[in-house]
């Protein structure tokens, strides 16, 4: 049975949300699902703007049969070729075979190498700042390159303000019936998945999807059709707002996030007596973390959200403890910056792990390492506290300044 939404008088949500999906691009945990959104506009001819993950294929072939309601599919605007929005091309082939496909030349090449043996004459390239007319409305493309993927396009509904995003603006989280953001208290029960998703999928492209809204700024955007989550027809700003701090890399908020690796206590009580400390000094937007408990791409997004890291770590085999090790790394491949951070570390005969951590934080970009570090062995000891208060007293600083 088909399930479908209208965003406008003629345009329709016929995606799809896939609960039983455990892990996006087999890495990121999903515990609230994920959405694959495709529009369906009906002008004198009719338009399907992308597919929709092959997991989700019936639902979505459903849909797009009941809204057209037995006229022909005439065109398919693919924006982006990933396979969770791609992957259900083919089925659309087999039951609308002279649908035209409207998309980036550099998509026909990835189509074709994800197995789908497009003919010349089934495609129609459209460039930077085309447009096609489809009765009532014309939709002019704009060329988004890495975001998230090389080929990706956007579309812009000229006649009305529908903006197709593609990836950009996207969410984890499934839409279970509503599909507008203001239908949601988004604030509360979206923004961290949208964070976690941006920054874990597009974090790394930041110039791009700068190069993105300043080509969206000129538009009269009354709508935001994504490819996952809520579609935005109010407070269009707000979500603008959020993206504008993640692709800069500024932080949306003054507060100090302490991830800390511990073998057996020591090193987590220092951090958690830290954070104390921190509380005594009226700094509490504070966020301690397990880094050996917590999904790196959760550490990603709050580290997008806040301007002050903490990391203490044990050394292990002479070097950082392994999953501090692949948070670093992982920040570094998202191209991760503008971040104070303080370095704590512990070894019981050898410690290293600090020295290795700035290493790792220098390679980075326009990150500020505050001299305030510390040292243990093996455990907090009496006369770590001064050197403890000290820190605290840069961090509890350098966050009010
Ligand atoms: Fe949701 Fe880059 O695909």
């Amino acid at each position: 049975m088909y399930n479908v939404r209208k965003v406008t008088d003629d345009l329709y949500w016929v995606g799809a949300n896939d609960h039983r999906l455990s892990l996006f691009e087999n890495i990121h945990p999903l515990y609230h699902g994920v959405s694959y959104n495709s529009y369906l506009l009906l002008d004198e001819k009719t338009v399907l703007f992308d597919t929709a993950d092959w997991a989700v294929g019936r639902q979505f072939i459903e849909n797009v049969k009941a809204v057209l309601d037995s006229r022909p599919l005439d065109y398919l605007v693919i924006n982006h070729v990933e396979p969770d929005h791609a992957s259900s091309l083919e089925e659309i082939l087999l039951r609308w075979p002279q649908v035209k496909i409207i998309t980036t030349p550099k998509a026909v090449i990835l189509l074709r190498q994800f197995g789908f043996p497009l003919e010349a004459d089934q495609v129609e390239e459209v460039r930077e700042g085309d447009t096609r007319c489809f009765g009532k409305h014309t939709i002019a493309f704009a060329m988004a390159p890495m975001v998230h993927w090389p080929e990706a396009m956007v579309s812009f509904d000229t006649t009305n303000g529908v903006l197709f995003s593609a990836d950009a603006f996207g969410s984890f989280r499934a839409l279970d019936g509503k599909l507008f953001a203001d239908e949601f208290d988004f604030d509360r029960e979206w923004l961290n998945d949208a964070r976690r998703y941006y920054t874990n999928i597009v974090g790394k492209y930041g110039p791009q999807v700068q190069s993105l809204l300043k080509k969206a700024s000129k538009l009269d955007i009354q709508y935001i059709c994504p490819l996952h989550g809520p579609v935005w027809r109010k407070d269009l700003d707000y979500i603008i707002d959020k993206y504008v701090h993640w692709s800069t890399y500024e932080p949306e908020e003054k507060g100090v996030m302490i991830v800390y690796a511990s073998m057996y206590g020591n090193t987590e009580q220092t951090a958690e007596i830290l954070t104390s400390k921190l509380a005594d000094r009226g700094v509490t937007n504070t966020r301690l973390y397990d880094v050996s408990s917590t999904h790196v791409s959760y550490l990603i997004s709050d580290l997008f959200k806040y301007s002050h890291l903490v990391l203490a770590s044990v050394t292990y085999n002479l070097g950082i403890f392994p999953p501090m090790h692949n948070f670093l790394a992982d920040m570094k491949a998202l191209n991760l910056q503008k971040r104070t951070c303080v370095l704590v570390e512990n070894g019981s005969w050898a410690p290293r792990s600090g020295g290795l951590m700035r290493e790792c934080l220098e390679g980075m970009k326009n990150m500020t390492i505050l001299d305030e570090g510390l040292t243990l062995s093996s455990s907090l000891h009496s006369q770590n506290h001064s050197d403890l208060d000290a820190m605290a007293d840069a961090i509890a600083a350098s966050v009010n300044t």
